[in-house]
């Protein structure tokens, strides 16, 4: 996180905004020996974002080789406010490059899976329809993809594109329209452009059911404010030396 986004706070405005989070239930006396160690700039630019937070718009990838476009990918998709990224390896492991992500992974909840199948039925089963981005018939354009209902998006492999398994398996195919000689986007940028698009539009029809839920708030802000910690300190509380 850019600590340098933080706006600094009167003591008066920090000690009224602890009692907020307090009323919400975010601060607790169970987790207070680890709020009173993150300066209330913090708590407030972390509680900022979590009200942004959506689980309504998710992404899956199918097979995405590069470190870098596997690290983009998380970056757009925390940047654009999305909690959850689902992936299905390919050749290569999972490994986002750091100095990519600007360690976007950090406030994300990543999801691996085994393989697409389960990958696309875990989420049909959490009630999201899938849509495959896809570069053949049968495709809608982006921009008319009912976002209705939860949607995840998935990408798929820069060689080789989704997988006919996955095809068969989501509930649309779509494709952001291209008017140059080139036949695709890389991979990274799709993504962006897709959840660019969804996200706005999604939050203007999903009204109060595109952010999470009160249990979903305080379950993420207290893993945020422990990843926050020193490694060290983190590690105490967790062995129960500091309690
Ligand atoms: C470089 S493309 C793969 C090209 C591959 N030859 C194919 O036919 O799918 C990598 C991924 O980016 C996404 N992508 C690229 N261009 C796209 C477009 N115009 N519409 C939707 N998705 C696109 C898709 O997820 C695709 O699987």
């Amino acid at each position: 996180m850019e600590d340098h986004l933080a706006v600094k706070m009167s003591a008066e405005e920090a000690k009224a905004f602890i009692e907020k989070l307090k009323a919400e239930g975010l601060l607790t006396e169970e987790n207070r020996i680890v709020w009173e160690m993150i300066v209330p700039e913090r708590l407030k630019r972390m509680y900022d974002v979590l009200n942004r937070r959506t689980r309504y718009i998710t992404v899956l990838t199918e097979g995405v080789d590069d470190p870098h476009n596997q690290s983009a990918v998380l970056r757009t998709a925390e940047a654009f406010g999305l909690q959850d990224v689902f992936v299905v390896t390919g050749k290569a492991p999972f490994r986002p490059n750091k100095f990519v992500t600007r360690n976007a992974d950090k406030w994300l909840t990543v999801h691996q899976k085994p393989d697409i199948e389960t990958a696309i039925k875990d989420l049909q089963a959490r009630g999201y329809q899938v849509f495959a981005s896809y570069l053949g018939e049968g495709t809608i354009p982006l921009q008319e993809i009912d976002l209705s209902k939860p949607t995840a998006l998935l990408f798929g492999n820069e060689h080789s594109g989704v997988s006919e398994e996955a095809i068969r398996l989501a509930d649309g195919k779509f494709i952001i329209p291209m008017q140059g000689f080139v036949q695709s986007f890389n991979i990274s940028v799709a993504a962006a452009l897709s959840l660019y698009d969804v996200t706005e539009r999604a939050r203007k029809i999903a009204g109060e059911r595109y952010y999470l839920t009160l249990e979903e708030k305080k379950e993420i802000y207290e893993k945020w404010m422990m990843d926050t910690l020193n490694p060290r300190v983190r590690k105490m509380i967790e062995t129960g030396v500091i309690s």
